[in-house]
């Protein structure tokens, strides 16, 4: 079996930064990634995209396998995807240590969590900018993460939706009562700019896709910036 590295090893609480692949040269993809690692990522994070679920297609399970040995980071899969219950054991195959799904998306979510888990994954959620927190509610007993989305998915290089941050409070709140450690990621628009106004509203793991990978100064200055 896999040594996985799920996302609940790492304590909620620090800053800390999770470069989007998606945003990378796929032509020399190990070399990004290690650019990354070296510069002080703590986690990797790849989106998985249908073309259904929304406008675009990004990579496979293949894909990930390939990543896998060239990495120690966790990948921390965001699976947008209509049927992501299709898919779920080809990316924990691949070596995924964290699955994020839509709760828009079809099927048991409830079953979906737990066989992530059951695989010694960590397991999270998310959801479109129009959906409202209280969505998250029947799940936050085995969440291990909430993403909020701070860009309709589908596309790198979209600007930061501030509205979205009345939402990021209300999500800390709900995890609060329910009393477990659960992670506030946030992902779409993520800058020097914007960074600071996801981590006043309570989010520590922060998606960064063309802010770093597209920074004409290098990923180890463009990282410096988001932790600023
Ligand atoms: C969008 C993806 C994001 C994307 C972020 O659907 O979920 O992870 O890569 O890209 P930037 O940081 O460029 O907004
Ligand atoms: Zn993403």
């Amino acid at each position: 079996m896999t040594t996985r590295h799920p996302l609940t090893e790492l304590v909620p609480g620090p800053v800390r930064i999770a470069p989007s692949i998606l945003a990378a040269d796929f032509s020399r993809l190990g070399d990004d990634i290690r650019a990354v690692e070296a510069a002080g990522a703590e986690v990797l994070h790849v989106d998985i995209m249908d073309g259904h679920f929304v406008p675009n297609i990004s990579i496979g399970p293949p894909v990930v396998a390939s990543i896998r040995p060239v990495t120690a980071l966790p990948l921390d899969v965001h699976l947008m995807l209509t049927e992501p219950g299709r898919y779920i054991d080809p990316f924990l195959k691949a070596g995924a240590d964290h699955i994020t799904l839509h709760v828009e998306s079809q099927g048991d979510l409830t079953a979906m969590l737990d066989r992530i888990h059951a695989a010694g994954a960590s397991a999270g959620l998310t959801l479109r900018p129009g959906t409202s927190a209280e969505a998250l509610v029947p799940y936050l007993n085995r969440a291990d993460l909430i993403l909020v989305m701070t860009v309709e998915p589908g596309f790198g290089g979209q600007s930061f939706m501030a509205d979205q941050m009345p939402k990021v409070r209300r999500i800390r709140d709900l995890i609060a009562a329910a009393g477990r450690p659960i992670h506030l990621e946030v992902d779409g628009g993520i800058s020097g700019t914007t960074a600071p106004v996801a981590r006043a509203a309570g989010c520590e793991l922060l998606v960064a896709g063309s802010s770093v990978f597209g920074a004409p100064d290098g990923v180890a200055a463009a990282m410096a910036r988001l932790r600023a």
